[in-house]
């Protein structure tokens, strides 16, 4: 019998995180979440069913002996506070998994690759509106995601990025599509059920295809989803 691979989940405690986790145990993955001391009773659903190493996210220690060993490492990137979470958490990854370990983080549709993502008026509003009252508040670094994506793209790992449109909770809908660019039509329903967005992170571990890219995704179900499905039957 085949030895179970291991999959790390850094930042395992949170809405996406514990969705990773089910994803991984559903597909025969051993698994290993990171998570603050103050959120390990949040994993009480999968006690004796995956290791948890406390800490935070930023911790080289507590990063560099979770994924010793995995063969991916799935990270929800999130740019709390103004001590670069994020940035931390993506160096702490790309620095101490093994170098053939497939690496899948999220962020959202803000981030861009190569600038050719076009946005509506609405999007870059919102964006703006909650980037200025982020950086009043000090609570969230939008900018501090964008630097994380940046080293992520620069690196000669096995990568991937998952932008996740606006995500919403509910019954899975299937593996969610996606498109290299914001602005193509196929995702302008700007809308994911978050168990399908983990989902679509779970499965890009054994998806070669996407290495090196960053796949803005959209639900299958959504309008735009589905015009474009016709659009390729006809
Ligand atoms: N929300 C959306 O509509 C949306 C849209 C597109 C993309 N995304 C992406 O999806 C991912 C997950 O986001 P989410 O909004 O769905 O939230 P989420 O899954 O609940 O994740 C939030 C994470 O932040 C951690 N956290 C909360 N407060 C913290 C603090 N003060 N210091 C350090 N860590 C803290 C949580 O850990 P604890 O369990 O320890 O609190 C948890 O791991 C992110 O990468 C985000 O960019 C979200």
């Amino acid at each position: 019998m085949e030895p179970k691979q291991r999959m790390c989940v850094v930042g395992a405690s949170g809405k996406l995180g514990r969705y990773l986790v089910g994803h991984a145990l559903d597909r025969g993955y051993e698994v290993v979440g990171v998570c603050r001391e103050q959120s390990v009773p949040k994993l009480a659903d999968f006690e004796g069913r995956i290791t948890v190493l406390p800490g935070a996210t930023d911790d080289r220690d507590v990063i560099a002996r979770a994924v010793s060993g995995c063969d991916a490492v799935l990270t929800v990137l999130v740019p709390w506070g103004r001590n670069h979470y994020a940035t931390g958490t993506a160096q702490a990854v790309l620095d101490h998994a093994h170098p053939g370990a497939r690496l899948v983080f999220s962020c959202g549709w803000h981030i861009t690759r190569d600038g050719k993502d076009v946005y509506s008026r609405k999007f870059r509003l919102y964006a703006a509106v909650f980037g200025r009252l982020a950086k009043l508040t000090r609570v969230v670094d939008v900018d501090d995601q964008v630097e994380a994506c940046r080293r992520i793209f620069a690196s000669d790992t096995r990568w991937t990025v998952v932008r996740g449109s606006d995500l919403e909770e509910g019954d899975s809908q299937g593996l969610p599509v996606w498109s290299r660019h914001v602005g193509d039509p196929i995702l302008a329903s700007n809308l994911t059920r978050r168990v399908d967005y983990a989902r679509f992170m779970v499965e890009a571990v054994a998806n070669d295809a996407l290495v090196h890219e960053a796949p803005a995704v959209v639900g299958r179900l959504t309008p735009s989803a589905l015009a474009h499905a016709g659009r390729i039957a006809q």
